[in-house]
């Protein structure tokens, strides 16, 4: 090894994170749409340098989802994205299933999605989207429609990447990484 190489500085590899899309829906679970959210998650995740382990798809009822976000967890997963349910129907029972499971919620993502989307469309505010931390992995409530879930996961993923190196474990310098 040559004397400037050894003089770099020790760029440490980013992490590459895993994570799991659940697509919340009755219509995708009963085969009367096509889950166009779940992939337009996987491909984001995928551009992020994710890497995405697993995707299913289950109707609004609590306990599929709640199940679905447990298993997820089971499996060390860092990441975990849910995709619709979160809006005012009376089916829409995403956010409660998320806080039913998770041991610890994490209001600052919801917030900072709604308050980037007010500025795509106002009926932002009517996205009732958690996040709580299960273990060692972050749950995310997204909307439904694949525009809106892109939109909001894109206004937090890189403030999360931080987060995700606090929470499980790795070198994290809140100040060295403050952007
Ligand atoms: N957020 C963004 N960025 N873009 C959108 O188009 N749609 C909103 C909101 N959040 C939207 C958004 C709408 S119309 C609704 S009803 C809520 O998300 C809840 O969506 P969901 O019921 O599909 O979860």
């Amino acid at each position: 090894m040559s004397h400037s190489e050894t003089d770099k500085p020790q760029v440490a590899e980013a992490e590459v994170y895993t994570a799991s899309v659940i697509t919340v829906s009755d219509r995708c679970s009963h085969g009367e749409r096509e889950d166009a959210s779940g992939p337009a998650l996987v491909e984001l995740l995928g551009e992020r340098g994710y890497r995405v382990v697993s995707t299913r798809v289950v109707p609004d009822e609590r306990p599929q989802i709640e199940a679905a976000i447990r298993e997820a967890a089971a499996g060390d997963v860092a990441l975990v994205l849910t995709t619709g349910g979160t809006g005012f129907s009376p089916r829409d029972v995403t956010p409660e299933a998320t806080a039913a499971v998770c041991e610890r919620m994490a209001p600052g993502i919801p917030e900072a999605m709604r308050a980037a989307s007010m500025a795509i469309t106002p009926h932002a505010c009517l996205s009732r989207e958690a996040a709580g931390i299960l273990g060692r992995t972050l749950v995310v409530n997204l909307p439904g429609s694949p525009k809106a879930a892109c939109e909001n996961i894109s206004a937090v993923i890189g403030p999360m990447a931080h987060g995700l190196r606090i929470l499980r474990g790795g070198p994290a310098d809140c100040a060295a990484e403050r952007p």
